[in-house]
């Protein structure tokens, strides 16, 4: 993890896409490579595999591609770099149910890197549909393609979801890690390329000042928040056997937690800095399905209107079950056991379809113990935060109490706000460029290990299979666009504490 501006090329390798005809592909993937090229961040020798299951030309390839960067482009698209990124390209094809493809690819891939000189230096990235994993994986592996030999690296580079349970996340990292080591698979959270998410650790660990108040002696809880505006839209299929907790909890928000909550790594390096994260998800308390229950609210929502879209209700939403208690809104009370925050809540919660798009972790330092000041009490006073905010706004927040100018003691909370944009510049981005990137270099910091990806499963686990159970019992609605279930402000209620207000 290096700034952008101050990184230098990968050395030669090529980059080989399975799924290259997807959405993931033509979205994220193909205009990250060109943001690198444009920041001439690509190897010298390089060359784009886009892998197949059905036959399609490269000429169609490049094609297909180069429509796609015009459609999610972040920045205006110049003619010859795009030229020169799609003449990198070549097209093969590929089916993990016959084996022999995979053998003649292995072949024609070894020709291909002779002729672009890439050192046999391999990236394989799979933007496919989360089933197909092992399998490719397993071709991989069987014809010897992700082997490491003779100095080459290979690399095998996976996307969320990463099972849909802790048995299911077990099963496939022992199938990963039976062809590949743990040093050449690279796990991507998207949510590891947000600047703001990377600057948490920055924040903590680059300042003397906060460390010794991270702790339960100064921090009363912290709150995760991440909010969307969309409803499911198109994805219904996929939603419907996910859910809210799946598809945010154990990973996006997990990040955030995780570092939020992590001991100070020994050094700044990808081994102590995922042990670290590792650690403390696997302290997060496991709790009863009794206490999952208690500890959290679930809801689905109905139709309303958010940000002007008319967004119809989720059980109606195309490809959903009619009578689906699979819920769009999730808000969870976790604890952490460790000497740091034995006794501090984690309180969690994530939806579609809500009133404002948000992304935060809010730190509420401890009220000032005593009312000094006889004008305002002390359940007056401004609360004590420390906003650490990923979307809309990138910044970090102090809430902090003043005294109003006057002649008398009157007191009022203000604000201190950073926000990114007025200290930095920066080119807009997917957000995928510097995990390409460090995926080229071999820095594998900002990736998921299986231990951590194991531990955030462990610790959903008994909020899923509580909720199995419960089915539709328990299962609040919401209507869209507004703040989620009024049973999530009883979570926070009933310990004797709020939500953070939007302002
Ligand atoms: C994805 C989820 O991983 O993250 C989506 O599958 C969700 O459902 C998205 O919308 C949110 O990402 P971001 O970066 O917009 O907060």
């Amino acid at each position: 993890m290096i700034e952008l501006s101050k990184k230098r090329k990968p050395g030669p390798c090529s980059f080989v896409v399975f799924g290259v005809t997807g959405d993931l592909t033509h979205r994220l993937v193909i205009p990250a490579l060109y943001n690198l090229a444009a920041s001439d961040l690509l190897p010298e020798k390089f060359c784009v595999v886009g892998v197949a299951r059905k036959g399609t030309s490269g000429d169609e390839l490049r094609e297909g591609l180069l429509k796609g960067l015009h459609q999610y482009k972040t920045r205006p698209v110049d003619d010859a770099i795009a030229k020169r990124l799609l003449e990198c390209v070549t097209s093969i094809e590929a089916d993990p149910s016959d084996p022999a493809s995979f053998d003649a690819m292995a072949a024609r891939l070894e020709r291909l890197e002779t002729n672009r000189s890439t050192g046999g230096n391999r990236l394989f990235y799979l933007a496919t549909p989360p089933g197909a994993f092992a399998p490719i994986a397993k071709q991989l592996g069987r014809t010897g393609m992700l082997k490491e030999k003779d100095g080459a690296w290979r690399r095998l580079v996976i996307e969320k979801p990463f099972g849909t349970d802790l048995a299911s996340a077990k099963t496939l990292n022992d199938e990963l890690l039976k062809i590949a080591d743990e040093h050449q698979i690279y796990r991507i959270d998207h949510y590891l390329g947000k600047e703001t998410v990377q600057n948490i650790l920055v924040l903590r660990f680059a300042n003397g000042m906060f460390e010794p108040i991270w702790n339960r002696n100064h921090i009363d809880h912290v709150q995760i928040t991440v909010d969307e505006k969309i409803g499911v839209g198109h994805r219904g299929s996929f939603y419907d056997s996910t859910g809210a907790l799946r598809d945010m909890v154990p990973n996006h928000l997990f990040q955030l937690l995780s570092l939020a909550a992590m001991e100070p790594p020994a050094k700044f390096e990808a081994h102590a800095v995922r042990s670290a994260k590792a650690e403390v998800l696997a302290a997060i308390q496991t709790q009863s399905e009794a206490e999952a229950l208690q500890n959290s609210v679930r809801g689905q929502y109905q139709a309303g209107e958010a940000a002007g879209v008319e967004i119809p209700d989720y059980r109606r939403t195309q490809d959903v079950k009619p009578g689906s208690t699979t819920e769009t809104y999730a808000a969870l009370k976790l604890t952490i056991d460790n000497w740091r925050w034995a006794g501090v809540p984690f309180y969690l919660r994530t939806g579609k379809a809500l009133g404002a798009k948000r992304t935060e972790v809010a730190i509420k330092f401890k009220q000032a113990p005593f009312a000094m000041f006889r004008n305002t009490q002390v359940d007056r006073l401004s609360q004590n935060y420390l906003v650490i905010a990923v979307e809309p706004t990138e910044g970090i927040t102090l809430q902090f109490n003043t005294k109003v100018p006057g002649p008398t003691i009157d007191i009022d909370g203000v604000e201190m706000k950073f926000r990114y944009k007025d200290y930095f510049r920066a080119e807009p981005t997917t957000g995928y460029e510097t995990l390409i990137y460090d995926c080229m270099i071999g820095d594998n910091i900002l990736f998921q290990r299986a231990d951590s990806v194991e531990a955030g499963w462990q610790a959903v686990q008994p909020f899923l299979d509580a909720w199995k159970k419960a089915g539709a019992n328990g299962l609040e609605t919401y209507k869209a666009g507004s703040e989620g279930p009024r049973c999530a402000d009883e979570l926070l209620k009933r310990d004797g504490r709020s939500w953070r207000k939007f302002s």
